[in-house]
């Protein structure tokens, strides 16, 4: 029995850690902090502290720490679940398996909750139509080889035509306002004040981020007298949908791209449907927007092999070459393949069937192949200018691999394709990495992907890395808003707070706020939840900490007045010198004396600069 984490954190959040532990131990309170003897290793002074704030427990003596339920489990040697119950029952509250009320008691939480009103309005609209609509959205579907399986995977609605459906559903049924639904994106007010629905006429995909929650809609004209807005239209940006940030399908694709170890990108929302209804589930779609840093960032986190397929079009080569740059510069591995003219995966696989698209998908060539294919298909390899042309736009895609010994096949691979000595190649290259690095900022798309990183468990963790997870639990609101934005997890090498940071960060991103007591319910690691009650924690009273740094100070809250932003600003400054001095060790080993003076330059920019 897995009790869902809604009721898990109703129960925890009824019950007081600092009343239950009293239950069972004196507690006594100094300054901010409660402390008593430590009922789980002999204890002289009282090492157990407890956080009211914080809603949990740590033993600087014996390190044993989580929430509530933690507490009474150990104490009482009984299961989780137990544990759990007895404290359902102390405060009355019944584990049925139903929901409990939903929380939008701040801005995130209430965009999800209208967002996912909205999903099923459309959803249930579709189904439930009548009449001619039906009619016409029948014949759609099946112009589309759209089958009903799909529809409800996929969760594809349909807002009818007129102004005020949604919005008047809204109204008659949620405490939702007009000014809920604008922020979401799904109304929109004209000058004269009045409001009408966003999506009007149109076949609606909700768009998931990878958790599963509806963050926006992606939708298609249905009716071509619509002239006014064009075929696809998308939810504007909100504080849950970043395009940047999500890949329609991810959420569909995830298991499926771990399994293959390779991600198949496309273009469009029925490109995707369609693939998965054959039977292709690897795919994510970019829906329209240019492929980002970010996107392939969530893609990492699931495999380092990305296939592209754009469109065969001037623009689809286009997307496709400024896509290939970025994949490049990441180090991940790429391949390309394309489909016949005027065709996209919908229409292809829908003709030829997944057989067909699975021979393409092993015919899938380098980037190399890809434009040497475009030149040839624009016949622009003949002369001996345009070859020359052709290889120098290779060479300018092979200085973005951050591998050497990549570039260095990739070299070979050219050298004896197009019978060059591989001499004249590498000067060629050497140039062109001069002015590759001239031109692009310290900020290396590398460093942002997380390439089979080597994490170690084991390693001190340092200290930039615990003030991190302090300021997380500690800051305030702009703090953590700013950390959220500025971490790059690359920074972290030590895995336990590597995967604290991510679960913060997802915490944030589904809640938009970090509560601890909550963090710990779904976190399966002993020591991960050790180290977060540890910083959640005040230990001593601020005057024992005096000659400690700002940030060592930050859990020791009764000074008032620290300046949480300032403090979040710094730490990611700390976290970028501590990485280029990294780097300086690697080229004093090496004995670039340009190199390290260049960093040491970065070092003094960061140091100087405001944020
Ligand atoms: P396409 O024009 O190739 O459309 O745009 P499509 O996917 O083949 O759509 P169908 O088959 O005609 O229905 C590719 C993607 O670009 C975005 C959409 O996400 C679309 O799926 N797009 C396209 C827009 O955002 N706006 C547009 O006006 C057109
Ligand atoms: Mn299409």
């Amino acid at each position: 029995m897995r009790i869902p984490t809604e009721k898990l954190n109703e129960v925890s959040q009824a019950n007081n850690i600092v009343d239950v532990i009293s239950q069972y131990i004196p507690v006594k309170k100094k300054g901010k902090t409660f402390v008593a003897l430590c009922p789980f290793h002999p204890d002289k002074n009282p090492s157990l502290h407890i956080s009211q704030e914080k809603q949990v427990f740590f033993c600087f003596g014996c390190k044993k720490g989580g929430n509530v339920f933690r507490f009474v489990q150990d104490y009482e040697k009984i299961s989780f679940n137990e544990a759990v119950l007895k404290l359902a029952e102390r405060v009355g509250i019944k584990i049925a398996f139903k929901k409990g009320d939903v929380d939008i008691s701040n801005e995130i939480s209430k965009l999800y909750e209208i967002n996912k009103i909205a999903a099923k309005y459309f959803y249930n609209n579709l189904l439930n139509i009548k009449g001619s609509e039906k009619d016409f959205l029948n014949e759609y579907f099946k112009v589309r080889k759209i089958k009903k399986n799909t529809i409800v995977k996929f969760g594809l609605g349909y807002a009818s035509r007129g102004w005020n459906n949604l919005s008047s559903y809204f109204l008659d049924n949620t405490d939702f306002t007009i000014e809920d639904l604008r922020l979401a994106g799904l109304v929109k007010i004209n000058e004269k004040g009045s409001f009408y629905d966003t999506f009007r006429g149109r076949l609606i995909f909700p768009i998931f981020n990878e958790n599963d929650k509806v963050v926006g809609f992606g939708a298609r004209k249905l009716f071509e007298d619509d002239e006014i807005e064009g075929k696809y239209i998308n939810t504007q940006e909100t504080k849950i949908y970043q395009k940047r940030q999500i890949l329609y399908g991810l959420n569909f694709a995830k298991d499926s791209i771990r399994a293959k170890d390779f991600v198949l990108i496309v273009e469009g929302y029925f490109d995707l449907i369609s693939l998965s209804q054959a039977g292709i589930n690897n795919v994510v779609a970019t829906s329209g927007t240019a492929l980002t840093l970010e996107q392939l960032k969530l893609l990492s986190r699931y495999t380092q092999n990305i296939i592209l397929n754009f469109d065969s079009d001037i623009a689809g080569v286009k997307a496709s070459k400024a896509g290939i740059q970025l994949i490049l510069e990441t180090g991940m591995n790429l391949n390309i393949i394309t489909l016949p003219e005027n065709q996209d995966p919908d229409s292809f696989i829908n003709i030829y069937g997944k057989d067909e698209f699975e021979k393409l998908i092993n015919k899938k060539v380098s980037f190399i192949d890809f434009v040497s294919s475009v030149y040839k298909k624009e016949n622009k390899l003949n002369t001996a200018e345009e070859k020359t042309e052709f290889i120098k736009e290779i060479i300018s895609f092979i200085v973005r691999i951050p591998d050497k010994i990549k570039r260095a096949f990739y070299i070979k691979e050219i050298s004896t394709k197009y019978g060059l000595y591989e001499s004249d190649l590498r000067d060629e290259l050497e140039k062109s990495m001069k002015t590759y690095r001239k031109e692009t900022s310290t900020k290396s798309a590398s460093s942002f992907i997380n390439t089979n990183k080597k994490l170690n468990k084991e390693s001190e963790i340092q200290k930039v890395e615990s003030d991190l997870i302090e300021l997380f639990i500690h800051g305030t609101p702009e703090a953590v808003e700013y950390l959220v934005y500025n971490v790059e997890l690359d920074f972290i090498e030590n895995e336990i707070v590597y995967n604290i940071i991510c679960k913060f960060l997802d915490e944030y991103t589904n809640e938009g706020k970090i509560d601890v007591a909550k963090i710990t319910n779904d976190l399966d690691d002993e020591k991960a939840i050790q180290l977060i009650s540890e910083k959640s924690v005040p230990r001593y009273d601020l005057s024992e900490y005096d000659d400690f740094d700002r940030h060592t100070l930050i859990f020791s809250v009764t000074k008032k007045n620290i300046d949480y932003l300032k403090a979040a600003k710094d730490l990611i400054k700390k976290f970028k010198i501590v990485k280029i001095r990294k780097e300086i060790e690697e080229l004093k080993k090496k004995g670039n004396h340009n190199g390290i003076l260049q960093k040491q330059k970065e070092i003094k920019e960061i140091q100087k600069s405001e944020d």
